[in-house]
């Protein structure tokens, strides 16, 4: 019911070149395996600002859809160097990755300004992809659940959800970005498990069971097969691997034997 997501988030990478160059590379695959790329998963790419219309520009929708990495919370004003939801929809794209860590450790973001962010994304149509996640001493000192149980309770906490369809979460715990030490799958479980049932008391039983929850950090097409097994991981949100299309596409393929 809940049907497979695999995004890429692309971070400062690939400028336009590049991206014309994954594209290229995306449906020579698609093309020699003689089957859609997206036949049983949903496909997402989050470029760069800057390199988002030549993605757009290379692919279809119906095959891969679009996103950003970031945005501002208001709709115009003295904000240098910042963009609005409606300067994405523009573009356009369809959803937006918020509360990633590099967000809120590298650029100080709170819960409290991912919450805005949130909001403005659902005031525009936007799909926002929360993400939540814990650090290595949260989670050694036995702080896993109440720290992402409080992201995601104030990520949520100016919106409300109309349905399922409404929000994306990824669980990344910060250990596992960018270090190749991936969660094993029975941790990925318990904290998707986890979220899932903390979403049921925000919203409802039925919205909760119906929001696919991605899994990041580190996932790879090695790792992705075993993660993808759990019954409450309902995709990946790659970083590192999704920035070659082979490997992004083998990350998707990883499904199949898994629906
Ligand atoms: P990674 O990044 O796959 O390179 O670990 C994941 C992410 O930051 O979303």
């Amino acid at each position: 019911m809940r049907k497979p997501l695999i995004a890429g988030n692309w971070k400062m990478n690939h400028n336009q070149l590049a991206t014309r160059a994954w594209c290229r590379r995306f449906r020579d695959i698609a093309r020699e395996d003689g089957r859609p790329p997206a036949a049983d998963v949903e496909l997402a790419i989050a470029p760069p600002f800057t390199s988002i219309p030549a993605f757009l520009a290379e692919t279809g929708e119906e095959e891969i859809s679009t996103g950003a990495q970031n945005l501002h919370q208001e709709s115009s004003g003295a904000f240098t160097g910042e963009l609005s939801a409606g300067m994405l929809v523009e573009l356009p794209v369809d959803f937006v990755i918020l509360g990633h860590s590099e967000r809120r450790h590298v650029f100080g973001e709170s819960d409290e300004r991912i919450s805005l962010k949130v909001a403005a994304a659902r005031e525009n149509q936007l799909l926002p992809y929360l993400c939540v996640g814990e650090t290595e001493d949260e989670r050694d000192s036995g702080r896993m659940e109440p720290t992402i149980e409080k992201q995601l309770q104030a990520g949520l906490s100016r919106i409300s959800l109309g349905s399922a369809d409404d929000l994306v979460i990824a669980y990344e715990p910060v250990w596992a970005i960018g270090t190749g030490r991936t969660a094993t799958r029975e941790q990925a479980q318990e904290a998707h498990g986890f979220l899932r049932e903390i979403l049921a008391s925000i919203c409802s039983s039925e919205i909760a069971r119906g929001v696919r929850i991605l899994y990041g950090g580190s996932v790879k097409a090695n790792n992705a097969g075993d993660l993808a097994a759990m019954p409450d991981v309902d995709g990946f949100l790659v970083g590192g691997a999704s920035l070659d299309a082979g490997s992004f596409l083998s990350i998707a393929r990883a499904w199949s034997g898994n629906d």
